[in-house]
């Protein structure tokens, strides 16, 4: 049987952790998405699955304002859905609560005539369930040769190298790598899917996409708000782990790998894996890494505030990081990881920086840029060298501008989750995690971690909640092949101030 069949009428979904935060605030919504857009039909059944003793009733109560209804005609669609939607309370160590969503499903399936039964699971679950959850439903709720599973897992895969492969070795003997979809949300946001349309149905970009063209490649995640007393989970992970391991390294090597030599999913993924093979160990000596103090105006809690870190935590909530790729195309050239929270804005971008001029006509003018936004309100744009209008013969720096609430505003985008979970339905892998990626970029961060937060790591830099970050950061990207564009010449075209707000690095 072809793993790409798509499941389609008579699907039956079960989300697990359903009474959990990350059910009601995020696959939920995806699936009355998927539905309100016309992307799950109405035969699907599902079923919500957790410990706590709740009736249908009070889950969908729980999950229903999480729904995004923009129109009328989705506000009466709402109802609809919830039709769809049961729940089953049951523990997830043993087999009575799996047995009874068997044969519920069973159920459902011989009403609905099925001839094969499509199954499909979403673990919204901490990892510390996951493998339980996983042996069970492969014993008690498995199709077999009955139809067909997939099964949904979220991050964190494991909290280093070592700990990443214990939780493979413990799935891959239940789960096959076919049916198993690791979810890294940032492969469904709208950005990022189209990196690999942007790079590679635009050939002559793929001309100049190197190391002859281009000085440095800038990855950077800003998170305006710190841990606000939630920080016991985050400080035994700190931001490397957060955000750079999974969802930046995969923005990166959308960005950088070699075009797949066609759209399925394994090529795609072993491009990717290939990309990964080519990173060199990180220099630990050319690490920034920072944590949050308390707001300039005393508003803002530091990060040593929040009463559920350890007194002393030397948790990062800040870094850069420098990595050079060692293939042909992309030798000598920087790569800089940024991440941080409570820093003094939301926002996620790429920046590429192209060769200036070296000597003749125009050679202090600024480089190129091109900056692709991810969130929020995607955009590409490239800065670009002109003359000023006029009688003028000074050269000042415009945008090639893509914003897509202007260039696209009638247009649905969906939420990552929604994108996702209907390539799961699809039976598309192409946007989801593979083992051997997990593998690669775990083995380079886990001894940047071990140094981190071993006996000789660095004290982490203060930076005041809502800055910038540390003082050293502007140095840092000087350093690592960041140039800073001439801001005495530097215009943006849009003056309303949250573009103007947005054009700020
Ligand atoms: C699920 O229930 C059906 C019907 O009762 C049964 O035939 C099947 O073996 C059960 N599946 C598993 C994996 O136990």
């Amino acid at each position: 049987m072809s793993s790409t069949v798509e499941f389609k009428e008579n699907t039956v979904i079960v989300v697990f952790g359903a009474s959990g935060d990350l059910a009601k605030k995020k696959t939920f919504p995806a699936l009355f998405g998927l539905f309100r857009e016309g992307f799950l039909s109405s035969s699907t059944r599902i079923i919500g699955y957790a410990r706590s003793k709740l009736t249908d009733e009070e889950l969908k109560t729980r999950i229903k304002p999480n729904f995004k209804t923009p129109t009328e005609k989705s506000k009466a669609q709402v109802d609809e859905f919830l039709k769809m939607v049961t729940y089953i309370s049951g523990p997830y160590d043993t087999p009575e609560g799996y047995q009874k969503l068997n044969s519920t499903i069973e159920e459902y399936d011989a009403a609905s005539k099925v001839k094969e039964s499509h199954r499909l699971f979403y673990l919204a679950l901490p990892p510390s369930v996951f493998t339980t959850v996983a042996a069970n439903l492969k014993q008690y709720v498995h199709p077999g040769d009955k139809g067909l599973a997939r099964i949904i897992i979220e991050k964190p895969f494991g909290h280093d190298l070592a700990s990443a492969q214990a939780l493979q070795k413990e799935l891959a003997p239940l789960w096959s790598e076919d049916e198993l979809y690791r979810i890294d949300h940032y492969l469904g946001k709208e950005m990022v899917k189209n990196l690999v349309p942007f790079r590679f149905a635009n050939n002559f970009l793929s001309a100049c996409w190197n190391n002859n063209f281009i000085k440095s490649i800038q990855i950077s995640f800003k998170e305006p708000f710190g841990t606000e007393g939630r920080g016991g989970y985050f400080d035994s992970i700190g931001i490397i782990r957060d955000v750079m391991q999974n969802h930046l390294f995969q923005v990166l090597t959308l960005v950088m790998m070699e075009r797949p030599v066609s759209f399925d999913a394994e090529a795609v993924r072993d491009e990717k894996v290939r990309l990964l093979k080519s990173i060199k160990p990180f220099d630990k000596d050319n690490v920034l890494v920072g944590q949050y103090t308390r707001s300039e105006d005393g508003s803002k809690p530091g990060y040593l505030d929040d009463e559920t870190v350890k007194p002393d935590s030397k948790c990062v909530t800040f870094a850069c990081l420098t990595l050079q790729v060692d293939n042909e195309r992309w030798q000598g050239v920087p790569v800089i990881l940024r991440a941080g929270k409570a820093l003094n804005e939301g926002k996620v971008e790429i920046r590429i920086q192209f060769r200036e001029n070296s000597n003749g006509m125009f050679k202090d003018i600024n480089r190129n840029e091109l900056v692709i936004r991810i969130q929020p309100d995607e955009a590409m744009y490239m800065k670009m060298n002109t003359k000023v209008p006029g009688i003028s013969n000074s050269i000042a720096v415009t945008e090639l501008d893509l914003s897509y609430k202007s260039r696209y505003s009638d247009f649905y985008i969906p939420e990552a989750y929604e994108s996702l979970i209907r390539d799961c339905l699809r039976g598309d892998h192409s946007n989801f995690v593979r083992d051997d990626e997990l593998d690669i970029s775990w083995g380079l961060f886990t001894p940047l971690l071990n140094y981190l937060e071993g006996p000789d790591a660095p004290t982490p830099q203060p930076y005041a909640y809502g800055s910038r970050g540390p003082a050293g950061l502007t140095d840092y990207l000087k350093r690592n092949g960041y140039v800073f564009q001439n801001r005495n010449i530097y215009q943006w075209p849009v003056t309303t101030p949250d573009v103007l707000e947005q054009s700020k690095i």
